[in-house]
């Protein structure tokens, strides 16, 4: 079947995510907060998986008294795979169906080179890859089931396409991996109406972030400072991510899979 020609849409009508459901992985804070909020805001239903439950509780309730949405919070450990079909069990059992699973959840820790401990290495790798193929292949899975299609986004980086500085070659190594995800897994679930969309941010203020320049001695963390500020004239925000993710979970990205939108403010240009 090809996939649904919506020209005759009104831009309402593509924007609005009524009556389908989300899960978005690493939701309590930062990036996937917002995109939790600007999907609920189009109307989906909206399931948030974090490692931090009543943070995660916090946010759902809060997304749910401002836009009216069903948001539900869960325990989710993107390295576990039990966890990850526990999600999928839940959305489907709590919300009634799946139709769209953004991959967020990722760890940026800056260690050099010659530090790297195998352990930590492989943390980086469970996170940022293997978790986005168990999450994206559960959520394919019950889509094909259900005998729908749907729309996973995988949140890569604009290291997903360039080096970034020293300390970073794990996180760097798991985005590019993300990314080459994107292209494979589009071609294996075109068949199945399934989308598949990377969204690369540049540097946005989260906790996350904030956390990990607080963590550097002073003068790495002035000199990267320095570098922050995009050609656009300011840093990006979590809103400037979530606005280019409800696009490719909407129907205006009808026509796109297995392509990684670049959010970077010029970085890569
Ligand atoms: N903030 C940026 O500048 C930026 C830029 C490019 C890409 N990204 C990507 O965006 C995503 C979110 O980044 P952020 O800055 O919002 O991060 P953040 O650290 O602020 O939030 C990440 C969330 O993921 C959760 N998480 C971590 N490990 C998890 C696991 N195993 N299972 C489930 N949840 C887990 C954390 O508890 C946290 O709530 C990451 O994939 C990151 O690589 C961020």
């Amino acid at each position: 079947m090809p996939i649904a020609d919506v020209s005759g849409h009104s831009l309402q009508q593509l924007i609005s995510l009524e009556n389908r459901v989300a899960v978005v992985t690493g939701a309590a804070q930062g990036l996937g907060r917002a995109i939790a909020n600007r999907l609920a805001e189009a109307g989906a239903s909206v399931l948030i998986g974090d490692l931090k439950i009543e943070q995660a509780e916090r946010a759902a309730e809060e997304i749910a008294s401002r836009y009216g949405a069903r948001v539900v919070a869960t325990r989710l450990d993107v390295t576990d795979s039990d966890s990850i079909v526990a999600a999928a069990v839940l959305a489907v059992s709590e919300l009634g169906r799946l139709d769209i699973w953004v991959n967020n959840a990722g760890l940026y820790p800056n260690v050099g080179l010659f530090d790297m401990s195998d352990e930590l290495w492989d943390n980086v790798m469970a996170v940022n890859l293997r978790g986005v193929y168990r999450g994206s292949r559960e959520a394919a899975q019950r889509m094909i089931d259900a005998g729908h299609g749907g729309v996973i986004i995988n949140i890569v980086s604009t290291a997903g396409f360039n080096g970034v500085a020293p300390g970073v070659s794990a996180y760097v190594t798991s985005k590019h991996g993300v990314r080459g995800m994107v292209k494979q897994m589009a071609m294996e679930l075109a068949p199945h109406d399934i989308r598949v969309l990377g969204v690369a941010p540049t540097f946005c203020e989260t906790e996350g972030n904030m956390a990990a320049l607080d963590a550097l001695p002073e003068r790495v963390r002035s000199e990267i400072a320095a570098t922050l500020t995009s050609m656009l004239g300011r840093v990006g925000v979590p809103d400037d991510i979530a606005r280019a993710v409800l696009f490719c979970a909407s129907d205006m990205s009808m026509f796109m899979t297995g392509s990684t939108l670049l959010v970077d403010a010029g970085e890569t240009c």
